[in-house]
């Protein structure tokens, strides 16, 4: 009935920091891992031996363990040492975590162009880095946009793991409710139909997106 309305109601400033904080890291984490990943993905596309085995080893390190290990590494390894908050070491170690899948997000979209591009450039007489520049790199942001696209819905759900550490985003306020409200079931549905109008509001916009882009280039 009514009371029970009101009271539900009575929670929502809790779920609206949460949301405030989840949008926050998945932001922060898309910007910093796609500088990052860029410089990663330049190393790894250096011809520089050594720039490369360490680009490739960060990669299979962050890829081939688990965020939640990788979070808990950062808040209590480097965390102490810095003297950093929940939220700082979860904004570093997710960030970091994007990182590597957003380096590999940038290779895969430099090597998923047409290697006619490039020699068709070369031929017309322009250097290698004018032809990454000019030619490679624009015709690469094609497949590299919706996959940033992707990787940003990603981080809106993963992001859910810096609650273990007390970052309190949706997840860590959906808990949070939970207690206060003696409600088992309902905190977790009302948090899951929150992640679902964030995942499935940026999933419409980017194929919004996408469309008016494909008509602009074909
Ligand atoms: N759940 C996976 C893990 O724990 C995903 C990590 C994050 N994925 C990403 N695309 N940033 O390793």
């Amino acid at each position: 009935g009514d009371s029970q309305q009101e009271s539900w109601l009575r929670y929502w400033p809790y779920f609206w920091d949460g949301i405030k904080t989840t949008l926050l890291i998945s932001f922060v984490s898309i910007i910093v891992g796609t500088i990052l990943g860029s410089i990663l993905a330049l190393m790894r596309l250096s011809g520089v031996r050594i720039l490369e085995i360490l680009s490739r080893l960060y990669i299979e390190i962050v890829r081939g363990t688990p965020l939640m290990i990788q979070v808990l590494f950062v808040f209590i390894g480097l965390g102490s040492i810095f003297g950093w908050s929940t939220l700082t070491s979860g904004l570093v170690a997710v960030s970091l975590n994007s990182t590597a899948y957003i380096c590999e997000i940038i290779r895969g979209g430099i090597n998923a162009v047409d290697k006619g591009q490039s020699e068709a450039a070369r031929a017309l007489g322009l250097d290698y880095k004018t032809t990454m520049r000019q030619v490679v790199f624009p015709q690469s942001l094609r497949s590299i946009w919706p996959s940033l696209g992707n990787e940003f819905v990603t981080l809106i759900k993963e992001s859910s793991i810096v609650s273990t550490i007390g970052v309190a985003e949706l997840t860590f306020q959906t808990r949070n409710v939970t207690s206060l409200s003696y409600r088992g079931v309902e905190p977790l549905i009302i948090s899951m139909v929150l992640y679902l109008i964030l995942t499935y509001s940026l999933t419409q916009l980017l194929n919004w997106y996408e469309k008016r882009m494909s008509k602009k280039y074909v």
